[in-house]
């Protein structure tokens, strides 16, 4: 093994020692033991748009694979603000990704972080989550796209993993749009992806 291909395996370790450890102690919040693979977060990533003027929200970057999939993608580290609830996933963050905008909260206090979306929006071409949903009540879950929704322009989209049978967040006679994204079977667990639109904004339809 090369010294560089081994200095890479330690610190993969290290982010999943950490990640485990973290989920130990709060299993609800974090919602996996193992951090997402890389064919999920590419998928994830997928979305991004690199030549897109309007940044990108990443909520719940945890230990940061998705966002590194979302940089592999050509965005630029100062286009992507990320939200992590966990102050040691957020110190590693910092850490690991120092050009990022990284804000240390709850993504369900979005006015907080982010200001009066009325004022401000659209602040965001698409959003990446990967709150653990289904760990909130159903209304809380609804509220979340609602109001994530009002940061991202019309045509923009959340995009959302998880690893239930059915969408985690339903919906909600019609409010905004609800797509199935896929299956990425190669993951652990493996994972459906959906997708949430404004009504009637580009590329959306109800399936
Ligand atoms: C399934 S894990 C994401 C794993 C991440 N993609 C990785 O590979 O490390 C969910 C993440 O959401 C974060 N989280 C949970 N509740 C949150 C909240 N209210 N606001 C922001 N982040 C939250 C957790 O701390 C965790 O980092």
């Amino acid at each position: 093994m090369s010294a560089s291909s081994k200095r890479g395996f330690i610190a993969r370790l290290d982010h999943d020692l950490q990640f485990f450890r973290t989920w130990l102690s709060h299993p609800r919040r974090i919602g996996a033991f193992v951090p997402t693979g890389t064919a999920l977060a590419r998928r994830m990533a997928a979305i991004v748009d690199p030549d897109d003027p309007l940044p990108v929200l990443e909520i719940g970057p945890g230990t940061g694979s998705i966002t590194r999939a979302i940089l592999q993608r050509g965005l630029e580290p100062a286009r992507l603000t990320a939200i992590e609830f966990d102050p040691g996933f957020a110190e590693r963050m910092s850490r690991d990704f120092p050009d990022i905008r990284l804000i240390q909260g709850s993504a369900f206090d979005l006015h907080q972080h982010l200001g009066d979306p009325s004022e401000t929006a659209p602040l965001f071409q698409c959003a990446v989550s990967a709150l653990p949903l289904l760990n909130h009540p159903v209304t809380e879950r609804i509220s979340y796209i609602v109001e994530l929704l009002k940061y991202i322009r019309p045509d923009g989209a959340i995009i959302q993993f998880s690893y239930g049978h059915r969408a985690p967040v339903p919906r909600n006679g019609g409010s905004y749009e609800l797509k199935f994204g896929g299956h990425v079977l190669r993951n652990v667990p493996p994972a459906k992806l959906w997708i949430y639109r404004q009504k009637g904004g580009k590329g959306s339809e109800t399936g």
